[in-house]
């Protein structure tokens, strides 16, 4: 079991709420930060019923009030000062994790560790921002995090042993399991499923079948708990597209590029769940 100083975790969307409250349930002290006052009250409000459930469920370990006891929400990058142990979970850009890296590192102590939640960015670069690259690590949540079992781990060129191994241990108290995957674009588990979701936005486009019957057909044909286009709408249509870029540039292979299609949904701003409409209208 490991034990945490402070476990922070910046970015309060569906991914940072959802680690932010899995890390309180695992019994971490938390402080989740965001620029965003709005945003991180609806996190609040998303964890306080995510907690309900699982409380109704039988599925916590004590009562969903003593788990929000250990939850701090913060909008000063200053709340992390104390943090061991950092999560970054901001927009998927790289400019952005690039300069919360650098602020963190400026900030934190300097035996703190900094993990990354990104989909597909490069640990070793976001590592190259900071001046403790053995201390930097890829750890990769699956939404809905109170719900999906997995954390990739990734190390960067320098990631240190002492560090992986804490990262894995963070993961398991957390109650996931871990796998390790290199880093290279997507890692494992979006390498494979995004080249998927784009197949379905081709096939969609191609007029093979209707949305629902494509996604009809994964579900009922694979065995998927969601089809691959409902799940894109889930995940952010924006999300997918740039996990497709990241790995159409870095792999360099035609096979990865992103559907014409599904960057016509993000133009639109029909970016899924989050903005009422991407493949269906919510
Ligand atoms: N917290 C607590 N409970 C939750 C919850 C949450 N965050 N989200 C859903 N639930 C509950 C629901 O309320 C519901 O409870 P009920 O049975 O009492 O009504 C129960 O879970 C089941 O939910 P639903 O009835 O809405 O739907 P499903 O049975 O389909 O389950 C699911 C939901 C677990 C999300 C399932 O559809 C699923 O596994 N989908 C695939 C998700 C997936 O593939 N995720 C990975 C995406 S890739 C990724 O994250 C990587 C990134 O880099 C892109």
């Amino acid at each position: 079991m490991a034990k945490l100083a402070g476990f922070g975790v910046v970015g309060s969307g569906a991914m940072g709420s959802g680690i932010a409250q899995v890390g309180a349930q695992a019994g971490f002290p938390v402080t989740l930060f965001d620029i965003s006052e709005a945003q991180l009250e609806k996190a609040r409000g998303g964890i306080q019923k995510s907690l309900s459930k699982l409380e109704e469920k039988g599925m916590l370990k004590e009562s969903a009030g003593d788990v929000l006891k250990r939850l701090n929400l913060t909008t000063q990058l200053q709340g992390l000062k104390s943090c061991d142990f950092v999560v970054e979970a901001a927009t998927e850009n790289r400019e952005i994790k690039f300069k919360l890296f650098r602020d963190l590192d400026a900030l934190l102590d300097p035996k703190a560790i900094l993990c990354s939640n990104t989909s597909s960015i490069s640990i070793t670069e976001i590592a190259g921002q900071t001046k403790r690259p053995e201390l930097v690590a890829g750890m990769h949540f699956m939404n809905p995090v109170p719900l999906m079992k997995l954390v990739e781990g990734i190390r960067g060129l320098a990631t240190g042993d002492a560090c992986f191994q804490k990262v894995r241990a963070v993961a398991e108290t957390m109650g996931k399991t871990f796998i390790e995957a290199k880093d290279s674009a997507g890692f494992a588990v979006n390498r494979i499923l995004m080249p998927m979701i784009n197949e379905a936005f081709f096939a969609l486009q191609e007029n093979l079948a209707t949305a629902a019957d494509i996604d009809e057909a994964m579900k009922l044909g694979c065995n998927f708990p969601m089809g691959p286009l409902t799940l894109a709408d889930f995940v952010g249509i924006d999300v997918c597209l740039s996990v497709c870029e990241v790995l159409h540039r870095d792999l360099g292979d035609p096979k990865y590029r992103p559907c014409p299609l599904m960057r016509k949904y993000v133009e639109a701003g029909w970016l899924g769940r989050k903005a009422g409409r991407g493949v269906y209208v919510y």
